[in-house]
C-alpha cells in the first residue's frame, strides 16, 4: 500500500491495500449492504484491466481502513478508453464526514474528460449526476431478483422450465471458450476477454456455454459463490429466455446450492421475462427489488437488454 495524500491530523490516502483489508471490505459491503464479492475479484481488476487503482481512507498510523473506491480502464474495440466506478464504500460509522467526496474527488483527476460509468445504487445515481457528471443515464433500473436457496426446485417437469431444446446443447466452457469470447463481443464493446476468462474460470465459479448446431455460442452463463454463504448468477447471457433457463437449469443440476443461502441475479428491468424464467425454479417465491441505475459521463452505450438475464457484475462492467 502506498500512501497518496495527508487528509488531516488523522487519516491519510492510501491506494493498493493489501489483499486481507480487500477482504475485510468485502465483508463489509457484504455485511451492510449486502453486495456480492469474491475474495478473488481484487486480482481480476488487478491483473486483467490496462490499469487499475483502489483508493482508501486509513486511519494514520493505525491498521484501520475506514472508505473505499476502485477504479478500472478498459479498452473499447474502437480503441478508445471507459473508465469504471465500483467498491465506493465507507464504513457506517464515518459516513458523512466527507470521505466519499473526498474518494470521488480523486479518482475525477484520473477519468477525467474521458467517459467513465457506474452502477448507481438506490438513489445514488442523483449524487453522481448532480455532484460528478453522470448525466447519461440508462432510461430503466435494474432490478435485483432474489431467492433462497431451500426454495429451489429442479424436479418440475421439463415442459415447466421450457428446456426442451433439442438444437441446443450446454456444455463446458473450457474447449469453447474462443466462442464464447465472440458472442461476448457483440454483447459488450469492451476488450475484456481476459476479464471475462478469469471470471467464468476462478475458484467457486460454476459456467456453462450454450451452442447451436453449429457450433456457435448462443449463450453463457455462471453462477458464483460469493461472500456471506450466498450464490450470485453472473452473468447470464442467452439470446433466448428458453437458452438462459437450460443454462441455469443445467448449472444448479451439477451444483450442492443447499449449504447456501440465497442465489441472485441482477438484471435489466426492461427484460421482463427474467421473472418468467426464475419462477419455475422456485415455484414462484422470488423476490424483486429496483436495485442501482446504469450511468455515464460521456456516452451511453447501446446494450441488448433482451438478452442479459443477468449482468456479469456491478463493479467494472456495463453489461
Ligand atoms: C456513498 C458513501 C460511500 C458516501 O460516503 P460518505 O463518506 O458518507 O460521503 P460524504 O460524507 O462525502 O457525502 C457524500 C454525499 O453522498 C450523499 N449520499 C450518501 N448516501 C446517499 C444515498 N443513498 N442517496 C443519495 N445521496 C447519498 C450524501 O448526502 C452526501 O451528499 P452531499 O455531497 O450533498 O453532501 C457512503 O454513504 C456509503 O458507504 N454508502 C453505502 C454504500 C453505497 O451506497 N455506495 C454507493 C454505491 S453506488
Amino acid at each position: 500500500m502506498t500512501e497518496v495524500d495527508v487528509i488531516d491530523d488523522n487519516f491519510i490516502l492510501t491506494v493498493e491495500p493489501p489483499n486481507d483489508i480487500f477482504a475485510e471490505f468485502v465483508h463489509h459491503v457484504a455485511t451492510t449492504e449486502g453486495w456480492a464479492f469474491q475474495l478473488n475479484d481484487y486480482e481480476i481488476w488487478k491483473n486483467c484491466y490496462p490499469r487499475h487503482w483502489l483508493f482508501m481512507v486509513q486511519e494514520t498510523g493505525s491498521e484501520k481502513y475506514v472508505a473505499s473506491i476502485s477504479l478500472a480502464k478498459s479498452k473499447l474495440r474502437d480503441g478508445s478508453s471507459l473508465y469504471t466506478v465500483a467498491f465506493f464504500y465507507c464504513l457506517v460509522e464515518y459516513r458523512n464526514k466527507g470521505f466519499g467526496k473526498l474518494l470521488f474527488d480523486k479518482i475525477q483527476t484520473i477519468y477525467g474528460d474521458h467517459n467513465c460509468s457506474l452502477f448507481g445504487v438506490g438513489s445514488m445515481w442523483k449524487w453522481y449526476e448532480k455532484r460528478y457528471g453522470f448525466s447519461h443515464l440508462q432510461p430503466y433500473f435494474h432490478s435485483a431478483a432474489v431467492i433462497q436457496c431451500k426454495d429451489l426446485e429442479l424436479q418440475t417437469s421439463a415442459q415447466q422450465f421450457r428446456i426442451e431444446l433439442a438444437n441446443v446443447r450446454i456444455e463446458d466452457i473450457e474447449e469453447n471458450i474462443d466462442k464464447l469470447i465472440k458472442y461476448d463481443k457483440k454483447l459488450c464493446e469492451m476488450e475484456r476477454e481476459q476479464v471475462i476468462k478469469q471470471w467464468l474460470m476462478a475458484p467457486g465459479v460454476c459456467s456453462k456455454i450454450a451452442l447451436n448446431v453449429d457450433d456457435d455460442c448462443v449463450g453463457f452463463a455462471a453462477v458464483r459463490e460469493v461472500s456471506l454463504n450466498r450464490l450470485n448468477i453472473s452473468p447470464l447471457y442467452a439470446d433466448s429466455p428458453q437458452i438462459a433457463t437450460k443454462l441455469l437449469h443445467t448449472i444448479l443440476s451439477n451444483f450442492d446450492f443447499l449449504p447456501f443461502h440465497t442465489i441472485s441475479t441482477v438484471f435489466p428491468s426492461v427484460n421482463s421475462s427474467v421473472l418468467e424464467l426464475l419462477r419455475p425454479f422456485c415455484d414462484g417465491k422470488v423476490t424483486i427489488s429496483e436495485f442501482c441505475r446504469s450511468q455515464f459521463t460521456q456516452q451511453l452505450f447501446t446494450v441488448d437488454e433482451m438478452k442479459i438475464f443477468g449482468i456479469r457484475h456491478c463493479a467494472h462492467g456495463y453489461v
